[in-house]
């Protein structure tokens, strides 16, 4: 059987990716697609558990290493239970994060360093990359308006400065032009119509057999 694919989507709070992934899924079902969707921190019942851990709480009740270590120990429950024995079965998985966010998050954002961060990456993932990132690219003034109309409690991310926003959009970005071939970047301003779009066209420029699906749709 053929392996699933592993789509990631990556940016910052309130740029609509959780939508999008939910959209994607469904689009990717109804296409005779298998397709699991999950999230990060999370998608296993032990990786929830440190979720509640790392997201509840102070600002200042985990170090940045520390938060770290814990977004990588959920991560490893995820992939070994979870997503690798998905895609082995020819599952598509779409995954709400993934490791590029401990990247931005905890490397740039909260200063670990680059090298740091790679360094843990390299040392447990042994080679496990998603196979397309998605980033959704928005200016963190109209993605925080998003996030308090909302109205839903703030994580300990959420609340953070716009200054913390801004470095995540510029370490995003560089994220993605450092990983090229891996990513894709979307203007997550417009419509969500149009991202959904976007999405499937980049879908579609990557795998011919999702191109050919939509053209039979469209007629
Ligand atoms: P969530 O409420 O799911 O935010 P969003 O809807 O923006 O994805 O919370 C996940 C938070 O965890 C988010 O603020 C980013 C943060 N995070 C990290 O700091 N490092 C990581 O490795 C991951 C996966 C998430």
């Amino acid at each position: 059987m053929e392996r699933g694919q592993f789509i990631t989507f990556e940016g910052g709070e309130g740029t609509g990716k959780t939508t999008q992934a939910e959209r994607l899924a469904d689009t990717l079902n109804a296409m005779g697609y298998e397709t699991l969707l999950t999230r990060e921190p999370g998608g296993t019942f032990g990786a929830e558990a440190i979720r509640d851990l790392v997201l509840s709480g102070t600002q200042d009740r985990w170090s940045g290493m520390t938060e770290l270590l814990l977004m990588y120990a959920a991560r490893i429950d995820h992939v070994e239970k979870l997503i690798r024995p998905a895609l082995e079965r020819g599952v598509w998985v779409i995954s709400d994060r993934f490791a590029d966010s401990s990247m931005a998050y905890q490397g740039y954002a909260r200063e670990l360093g680059k090298e740091r961060v790679k360094a843990v990456h390299m040392a447990v993932m042994d080679g496990f990359e998603p196979d397309l990132t998605i980033l959704f690219d928005l200016d963190p003034v109209l993605a925080m308006k998003r996030v308090e109309m909302r109205g839903e409690d703030l994580s300990r991310f959420d609340s953070e400065t716009m200054a913390f926003h801004n470095t995540l959009r510029e370490a995003f970005a560089e994220i993605a032009r450092e990983n090229t071939p891996r990513f894709e970047v979307l203007d997550a301003s417009a419509s969500r119509e149009a991202v959904e779009t976007r999405i499937l066209y980049f879908l579609a420029q990557r795998y011919p057999m999702i191109s050919e699906k939509l053209l039979d749709e469209t007629g």
